[in-house]
């Protein structure tokens, strides 16, 4: 990797180095087009072959430090903007132009990064993971229909994102109408937290929500959440119609699962990628669902964007945790175990 500094606000975690990030929607990466991305404070590419090979890059140029993500792509391969460079997907240095014909120095290369395509994702990491990225629980579970929504940028602390879609209590207030009533909150109680392999989980909560899912109808949704990565969370909601002259649209076996997945691009700044899937209400499409999905995220945004300090405190003697608060306080101690320091407190 080129030690060159392509941008300010580098990290040097290496806790944070050593794990997956989605950086891209998958579809959104198509051949002919670069994409330029930045994660973790470097400045990155992501373009496709011809093939359906999709690489992602340091977005810089060996010869003269020019950026490649204002190239082009032709006869599938990264022509820089500067003096027209070609790079191929091997990342070697195919044509220099003004020296047509003659031997191209070995040295003259691209600089990959690690990365995979994976649940419509291009997850990449700036180190060396000792596992894969989390996988969608629903990937091939018969009857489950998968989508996409997003992308939201947040203006904020990618741990507050994270912290905030596994957090409960905020429904009634900061949506209210849609997953809860401000003027009736929800009571929480008691409900477990247990670490996994792969990070927490919490046991059912269950909330009453106008509007708890795409059929417009209100729904008592029992809540199960993970964490499968500091900047990886999952939820699964189970959905009981909570009209009686409505109860019928649904079945108990009705589940809305959501994978959020938060590019970091720097200590406080990020992307959030939605995956999320349903096993009712064929008839319903992705831009039928968009709307509530952008809703819902949109007020979880203008909230978190907010709180202060950006940087998440994991140190649990600042701010204010309450039993109800249990999954966070889990998180944010998990966070400290795992010893990160960017982006936090
Ligand atoms: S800087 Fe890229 S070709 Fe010269
Ligand atoms: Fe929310």
């Amino acid at each position: 990797m080129l030690d060159a500094a392509t941008s300010t606000g580098l990290c040097n975690d290496q806790a944070m180095l050593d794990d997956w990030y989605v950086v891209a929607y998958a579809r959104e990466v198509t051949p002919g087009a670069i994409v330029p991305i930045r994660l973790l404070g470097r400045d990155l590419i992501a373009w496709r072959e011809e093939d359906g090979t999709a690489h992602v890059w340091e977005d810089i140029c060996i010869h003269r430090g020019a950026r490649l993500s204002k190239g082009w792509i032709t006869e599938n391969a990264v022509v820089c903007p500067y003096h027209g460079w070609r790079y191929a997907g091997s990342a070697e240095c195919v044509l220099i132009p003004a020296a047509p014909g003659q031997p191209i120095p070995p040295k003259a290369r691209a600089f990959p990064i690690r990365s995979v395509e994976q649940d419509g994702f291009i997850w990449a990491t700036l180190g060396a993971p000792a596992h894969q990225p989390p996988a969608f629980p629903e990937r091939d579970v018969p009857g489950f229909r998968n989508f996409m929504a997003g992308p939201y940028l947040f203006r904020a602390n990618g741990f507050r994102a994270v912290e905030n879609f596994i957090d409960i209590t905020h429904f009634p207030f900061v949506h209210a109408g849609v997953n809860g009533v401000a003027s009736n909150p929800d009571v929480i109680p008691d409900y477990e937290v247990t670490r996994t392999d792969f990070g927490l989980k919490s046991s059912e909560i269950v909330v009453l929500q106008p509007v708890g899912d795409f059929r417009g109808v209100p729904v008592r949704a029992g809540y199960t959440y993970s964490t499968f990565r500091p900047l990886v969370a999952y939820f699964s909601k189970r959905l009981e119609i909570a009209d009686p002259a409505q109860a019928a649209l649904g079945s108990p076996g009705d589940r809305f699962t959501t994978f959020f997945t938060v590019q970091p691009i720097d200590e406080v700044t990020c992307i959030a990628r939605v995956l999320f899937a349903i096993n009712f209400a064929p008839h319903l499409t992705e831009a039928d669902m968009q709307p509530r999905q952008d809703i819902v995220y949109g007020q979880d945004r203008d909230i978190v964007e907010t709180q202060r300090p950006e940087r998440i405190p994991t140190d649990l003697r600042e701010e204010m945790h309450h039993r109800t608060d249990r999954l966070g306080v889990a998180y944010r101690r998990w966070l400290r175990e795992l010893g990160i320091s960017y982006g936090t407190v």
